[in-house]
């Protein structure tokens, strides 16, 4: 009986250790080793893509480095208009040259960029909004400060029989005030799914849902004839590029610009303003009439 106890325990332990070797070395362990072999160390740490888009009249040439120095430089050239994209987990320095003299950049992985002029026509780097090939990136998200807008709506004397298109939208702070504020209609129109989700948000929380709508897409084409009052804060480049579109307003429509003028439109100005915010920086405004 004793004899045969001790061969049943053996049986049981040599089972149980078969059982961690199977677990320790089996297929189970097998197959997780051979997902990480099957992946690149970067796409599971998440590489996304970051995109430099050529928004001036000249080829740029420039390098991109890996900020850790964790990959080779690499020396890169745009042609106007074309857009870089590179997947990466991690930020890069990007270094172009700025008068005769290197500039250098960090961008953050995943984000969209731009090389433009800056006001003294120089090239400068700024942030985009997004890196889409098949729509022209109007400004970066930035958004006008509250007592910017209201002076805005004021000067565009807007009540509740104006119907107010905001080119570029962003969280749709300027027809959800309109409509808030005067009972006006309004329509945001923006290329970025994320603000349009914000502006039909603020909009429910406003209570001004039923007088406003958000449209996602490019505003370059997008119709915005029954417009009485357009709205925008965007690039000069931007406003320029518009202009074919601002000229289909109906007689009397008003646009409001924030911080930039509309080229040609000289004739069509009616007032300007300046208003600082409460950081004390200063805005310009420019009305127009068509
Ligand atoms: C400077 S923000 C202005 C936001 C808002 N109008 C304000 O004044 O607070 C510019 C906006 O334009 C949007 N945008 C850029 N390119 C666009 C395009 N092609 N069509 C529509 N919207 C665009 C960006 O996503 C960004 O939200």
């Amino acid at each position: 009986m004793k004899r045969k106890l001790e061969v049943f325990l053996l049986v049981v332990l040599v089972g149980m250790a078969l059982a961690v070797l199977v677990m320790t070395t089996g297929p189970g362990k097998r197959t997780e080793l051979s997902i990480s072999q099957t992946h690149s160390p970067d796409s599971l740490l998440g590489k996304k893509e970051t995109t430099v888009r050529n928004v001036t009249n000249d080829t740029v040439t420039y390098t991109i480095k890996w900020v850790d120095g964790s990959a080779k430089m690499q020396e890169r050239s745009l042609k106007v208009g074309e857009i870089d994209r590179i997947m990466t987990s991690r930020p890069l320095e990007i270094i172009f040259k700025r008068v005769g003299r290197s500039a250098s950049f960090e961008l953050t992985a995943g984000s969209p960029y731009s090389f433009r002029y800056d006001e003294n026509d120089l090239l400068q780097i700024y942030d985009g909004s997004h890196g889409r090939d098949d729509a022209v990136d109007l400004a970066p998200y930035v958004t006008t400060p509250m007592n910017v807008v209201e002076k805005m709506l004021e000067m565009a004397e807007v009540d509740k029989e104006d119907v107010i298109f905001d080119i570029g939208c962003g969280d749709g702070r300027i027809v959800i005030t309109a409509a808030r504020n005067f009972g006006a209609k309004g329509v945001g129109i923006d290329i970025d799914p994320r603000r349009i989700e914000e502006s039909r948000a603020g909009a429910l929380e406003a209570g001004v849902a039923h007088l406003v709508e958000f449209r996602l897409g490019d505003a370059t084409k997008m119709d915005m004839t029954t417009a009485t009052v357009v709205t925008m804060y965007l690039l000069p480049e931007s406003n320029a590029l518009l202009v074919p579109q601002l000229e289909k307003l109906r007689p009397g429509a008003y646009v409001v610009s924030h911080n930039y003028s509309i080229p040609g439109w000289e004739h069509k100005e009616v007032e300007s303003a300046d208003i600082a915010d409460i950081t004390g920086k200063n805005h310009s405004i420019f009305l127009y009439k068509k």
